[in-house]
């Protein structure tokens, strides 16, 4: 039998598994991501309405082929339900403008589970991957992602014009962290 070697490592926080999404995982992703509040969030690249079986195809041509090479998807689990994906956090070695996107099931929201995704993501980036800096962005009014900007210890670079699958967004805020940064803020939490 031929063993499928993980290309991304398994991170396990508090209440969530995080790891490489798979085709499996297809079902649980659109059941979950596709909702006009959590797609409306996103970039104007993102299709609206979006396609029957979109989800399959987008992991097939724009994520296997890249996963572990310049571009690393986990999918988030509830450790009480380790079979559906409720998220997820990605990150892309080429800023476009960012290098890091996220989304979480709708009914998650608000509980810090994006929060604690982001960690070992970052750790993972910064001390793995080699990541310098990241570049981050959010739509001007998505206060929930600038949010977890501030609370990363990102700074703000500029504000932008840029579209949204929600056309009443027009700008985006455009955010830097750095290597530095990160530890730091790492090194304030452990003194606290
Ligand atoms: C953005 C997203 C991933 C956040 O996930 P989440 O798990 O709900 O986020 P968290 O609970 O960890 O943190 C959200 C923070 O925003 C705060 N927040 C929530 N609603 C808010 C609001 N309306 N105004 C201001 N702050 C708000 C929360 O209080 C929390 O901050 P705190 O820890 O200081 O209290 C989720 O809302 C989502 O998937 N949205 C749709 C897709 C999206 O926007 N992706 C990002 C594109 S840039």
């Amino acid at each position: 039998m031929t063993k499928i070697m993980n290309k991304l490592p398994t991170f396990i926080t508090e209440r969530l598994i995080l790891r490489e999404v798979t085709e499996a995982d297809a079902p649980s992703y659109e059941k979950n991501f596709v909702d006009y509040e959590v797609i409306s969030q996103l970039t104007a690249a993102v299709p609206w309405p979006y396609p029957e079986g979109g989800v399959l195809d987008y992991l097939r041509t724009q994520i296997f082929p890249h996963q572990g090479k310049d571009r690393w998807v986990w999918a988030i689990f509830l450790k009480e339900n380790p079979e559906e994906a409720i998220g997820c956090i990605d990150l892309w070695r080429e800023a476009k403008p960012e290098n890091r996107g996220f989304w979480l099931g709708r009914k998650y929201w608000g509980r810090g589970i994006m929060t604690e995704a982001v960690e070992p993501v970052m750790d993972y980036a910064f001390n793995v991957l080699g990541f310098e800096k990241i570049i981050l962005a959010n739509a001007v009014g998505n206060e929930r992602s600038r949010r977890i900007k501030e609370k990363n210890g990102a700074y703000l670079l500029r504000t932008e014009p840029a579209k949204f699958v929600n056309p009443t967004y027009t700008e985006h805020e455009i955010w830097e962290l750095t290597k530095e940064q990160w530890e730091l803020r790492r090194k304030n939490e452990n003194a606290q």
